[in-house]
């Protein structure tokens, strides 16, 4: 991709033609041993997943969506129960709690790290529920359920604030599953333990998608959930293929969502990189911070001393993010809007009776965010030109102070 073409937002076509030579031989394996379903492909990306997640199992399903669903499910999720999240995710997060057969909740977020906000949930478990004296845990007063589960999403490759969220689910037994589906081999410094942990191995189980575009994607769909508690892991593995542990002895009613050999086959190959694949994107984000330092109006993605993000977007923000995206769209740069409509103002959650006003902070970050073309083949040039454009729209459009 040159300057005087056009910058994709993300460009999977150059990221594969460089694989190919390496990729080929997994295709055809899969068809010489028509080995398709599960297998020996499965287990050697599951060992080496949990191996770059510091998690002592990974078990291999078919979507993100599926991950968080079955960690729910295995962590022991009932029908009826909330499980609390926030409103600026994409809605496969909260699908899949709904799937689990519980009623999503939301608390908002920070407005600099763009996720969970523990303070909001510190507010929600004190002032929205009472604690159910038999059980020890919240019972939300207003919808009259019991409250079991958090999901913090670590949102555009960045860990949510975790030490906070892992000391109040201790407080109220709630169960902890980490939506990492943007956030492959992230860092979050815990200051409780005084190390640096990887997203997926903090909470009772972490969930990854693999959608193409995510850091590490399968050529296809495809999750992995991650987690340290063997009886978990075992109980993940039922419920992904039919509630069998062996075959045609059918303990529960499960799902199919196991993972393909052949898209295993392609992650294991593609995990090989990814460490690389990330510091590239960490030195691309480097790059547009100290580029985008320069102009006024615009807000850059918050690092904190305890992250270590991966930068699955690189998302900026700004008042007149539509005059932004309009410009660079005409500039032929393309970018994106992670997520323009807050989950409590879809017209899917109409039911649950939320209005404008009700998170905030989300309101206004969802009206002024703009993800920028990031990935780990983006070169200086290419950036140089994008932020050429920024600087061009700041000019005309005068950028004022958010
Ligand atoms: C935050 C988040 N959660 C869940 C998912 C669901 O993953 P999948 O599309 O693999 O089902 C995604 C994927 O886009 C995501 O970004």
């Amino acid at each position: 991709m040159t300057i005087e073409g056009k910058i994709p937002f993300l460009d999977l076509v150059s990221l594969h033609e460089e694989l190919e030579p390496e990729l080929i031989p997994v295709f055809q394996k899969v068809l010489r041993t028509a080995g398709f379903v599960g297998g020996p492909m499965v287990e050697e990306f599951e060992r080496e997943f949990a191996k770059f997640c510091d998690a002592k199992y990974c078990v291999g399903v078919a979507s993100g969506t599926d991950a968080v669903r079955f960690a729910l499910m295995a962590a022991g999720v009932q029908a009826g129960d909330i499980v609390v999240t926030v409103p600026h995710t994409f809605i496969a997060t909260t699908e899949a709690i709904s799937q689990a057969g519980a009623r999503p909740d939301f608390v908002d977020i920070d407005e600099r790290t763009y996720s969970m906000d523990p303070l909001k949930l510190q507010e929600y478990l004190e002032k929205e529920c009472y604690l159910d004296r038999e059980s020890g845990r919240p019972f939300n007063r207003k919808l009259k359920a019991p409250v079991t589960a958090v999901v913090p999403v670590h949102i555009y490759g960045q860990c949510a604030d975790m030490d906070p969220i892992l000391e109040l689910a201790r407080r109220y037994k709630l169960i902890v599953v980490e939506d990492a589906c943007q956030a492959h081999g992230a860092q979050y410094f815990s200051r409780e333990e005084n190390r640096w942990r990887t997203a997926g191995s903090m909470g009772q189980a972490g969930a990854f998608s693999f959608y193409p575009g995510k850091n590490l994607g399968a050529c296809g769909e495809a999750g992995a959930i991650t987690t340290n508690d063997e009886a978990m892991a075992k109980k993940m593995r039922v419920i992904r293929d039919h509630g069998q542990a062996k075959k045609y002895y059918h303990d529960i009613e499960g799902y199919n969502g196991r993972l393909d050999a052949l898209q295993a086959g392609i992650l294991t190959v593609k995990l090989a990189h990814l460490a690389d694949w990330n510091r590239k994107r960490q030195e691309a984000a480097k790059r547009y911070h100290e580029m985008l330092a320069t102009v006024d109006g615009v807000v850059a993605p918050y690092q904190p001393e305890w992250s270590r993000p991966v930068y699955h977007l690189y998302v900026i923000r700004l008042q007149d993010r539509d005059g932004l995206q309009k410009h660079l769209s005409s500039a032929k740069v393309d970018t994106g809007i992670h997520y323009p409509i807050p989950l409590h103002l879809q017209k899917a959650y109409e039911n649950f009776g939320h209005k404008l006003g009700d998170f905030p902070v989300t309101e206004k970050v969802a009206a002024e965010i703009l993800s920028l073309p990031m990935y780990p083949q983006l070169t200086t040039e290419q950036q140089r030109h994008v932020f050429q454009k920024v600087q061009e729209s700041a000019l005309v459009g005068e950028f004022r102070q958010i």
